[in-house]
């Protein structure tokens, strides 16, 4: 049972009061009153007593779905009762949609849900509801802003699983500055934090994030929530990615994916069909990168395009790819593998509106630069996949046998590997302990190049 919140405590002051308030009353401190738990409190309380790690329960921590299998994948399960988590992304990409069909997922399941609309009307969100199938009679919402009314409704109703949306739009009375400052930001979270802990109320939180990617308002909050998820995509697509960047309860890095359709978010349990989907065969610079997102492999496609440049500063710029990465790349091509990219705009990005962050992809990328570079095809039954250093070894990456099952499910029968790599079945392997060997490798055994064609040349092997 969770323990009972009696009194707040001002650790400058030392002063007692009941309410939490942002400001202390007696010294006029911010955000110096921390709640005291039980008989043993904080830093200036009794001293607690240790307890051997091995006599300490676990039983609380085990999550419960909410229905939606791409966020308990992301969850590593689900979400665990009195735990809060912080849903952010940009605006239109769809947090409040994949919540309320989450909500609706747990009151179909048997438990309540509240929904605090602090951005649209209570006749909006029925609205949004009706499309998705989400309307249900333990799905409750509450269109309010201030937080003293949503915590009595709460503490009323005591839901299983309370939706805030957003965080930015809601505000204390009591606190100054208006709705979206740190202040009120930070003051509300804590309120809601205490409400989910002492209430064992599962709560998330909806924020809106800045086109940098940082969350709008203080990065505070990423500190007082057991979970931060980022929900990410192209709003021009229709693809959805989820991600666990910071996670109390379970592993980070698992990705879920959904598609945005006329009703809703769709989970997508074959993500490597849909992102090779529209795959234009026979074009240079296109190469296709084994990857692996969370625990699952998955294949993407690298798309790069070289041009004349008019600028003295020719340009490098890659969409879903780092760019340091990339000019490292450009580099290590340049100077280990003798593909010369002076004096030409490069572009490099990743189809799809997906992400590349791991170094595996840099073989890949590599290729699909000597390949728009020198105009030539890679044959369209090619993977790669490896890290390329600095001296312009490729060097091995983790989970391959994955990569090359996955790769091989997927109608790819041969793969440009590290050396050492073992071949999957129905996939040969082509062992490559240098970029140049790629590059080489493009050159003499892809297919004719496109545009001049030789005469008679048949490709080898
Ligand atoms: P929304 O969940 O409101 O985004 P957020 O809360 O992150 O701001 O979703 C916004 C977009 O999703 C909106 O442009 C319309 C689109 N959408 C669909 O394509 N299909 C649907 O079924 C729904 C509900 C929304
Ligand atoms: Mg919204």
């Amino acid at each position: 049972m969770a323990a009972v919140r009696t009194v707040h405590r001002c650790t400058t002051c030392d002063s007692q009061t009941p309410k939490w308030a942002g400001r202390c009353p007696s010294c006029g401190g911010w955000n110096t009153l921390e709640p005291e738990v039980g008989p043993a409190a904080g830093p200036l309380g009794r001293a607690a007593t240790a307890v051997p790690l091995s006599s300490v329960a676990t039983g609380s921590a085990a999550c419960r779905p909410t229905g939606v299998g791409e966020l308990d994948r992301v969850l590593g399960g689900g979400l665990v009762p009195g735990s809060v988590t912080l849903v952010g992304g940009e605006p239109g990409i769809g947090k409040s949609t994949l919540l309320l069909q989450a909500m609706a997922a747990v009151a179909r399941a048997g438990g309540t849900a509240l929904l605090v609309s602090a951005e649209e009307s209570a006749a909006q969100v029925r609205l949004r509801a009706e499309r998705l199938g989400a309307v249900h009679e333990r799905l409750f919402v509450l269109a309010e802003t201030s937080i003293p009314a949503i915590v009595a409704a709460a503490r009323e109703l005591r839901p299983d699983v309370l939706v805030v949306d957003s965080i930015q739009t809601v505000a204390d009375p009591d606190l100054t500055g208006s709705p979206g400052s740190v202040s009120q930001v930070s003051g509300c979270a804590s309120q809601l934090v205490t409400l989910a802990k002492s209430e064992t109320i599962t709560t998330v939180l909806v924020g809106h994030v800045t086109k940098d990617g940082g969350l709008a308002g203080p990065r505070v909050l990423e500190h007082v929530v057991d979970t931060v998820l980022g929900f990410e995509g192209d709003r021009y697509h229709q693809l959805r990615m989820l991600r666990a960047t910071k996670h109390r309860f379970g592993p980070t890095g698992e990705l879920g994916l959904f598609e945005m359709g006329e009703a809703g978010l769709e989970g997508v349990p074959d993500a490597g069909r849909l992102f090779l989907a529209d795959r234009t065969e026979g074009v240079a610079g296109s190469v296709v990168v084994a990857t692996i997102e969370g625990h699952r492999p998955l294949l993407l496609e690298i798309q790069a395009l070289v041009g004349k440049s008019n600028l003295p500063m020719p340009r490098r710029t890659g969409q879903g790819i780092d760019q340091k990465r990339l000019g490292l790349l450009v580099a290590v091509l340049e100077r280990r593998a003798d593909v010369n990219l002076a004096g030409l705009d490069v572009y490099a990005s990743v189809a799809g509106g997906a992400k590349i962050a791991e170094p595996g992809a840099d073989l890949a990328i590599g290729l699909a630069l000597a390949s728009a570079c020198s105009d030539t095809v890679v044959p369209p039954d090619v993977v790669a996949c490896g890290e390329v250093g600095l001296a312009g070894e490729v060097r091995s990456v983790g989970r391959l046998s994955e990569r090359l099952a996955e790769a091989s499910r997927l109608g790819f029968r041969r793969a440009l590997v590290p050396p050492g790599t073992r071949s999957a079945e129905g996939l040969a392997v082509i062992e490559v302990a240098r970029l140049s060997q790629a590059v080489a490798w493009l050159d003499s055994a892809g297919p004719a190049p496109r545009l001049h064609a030789l005469p008679g040349a048949a490709p080898a092997g």
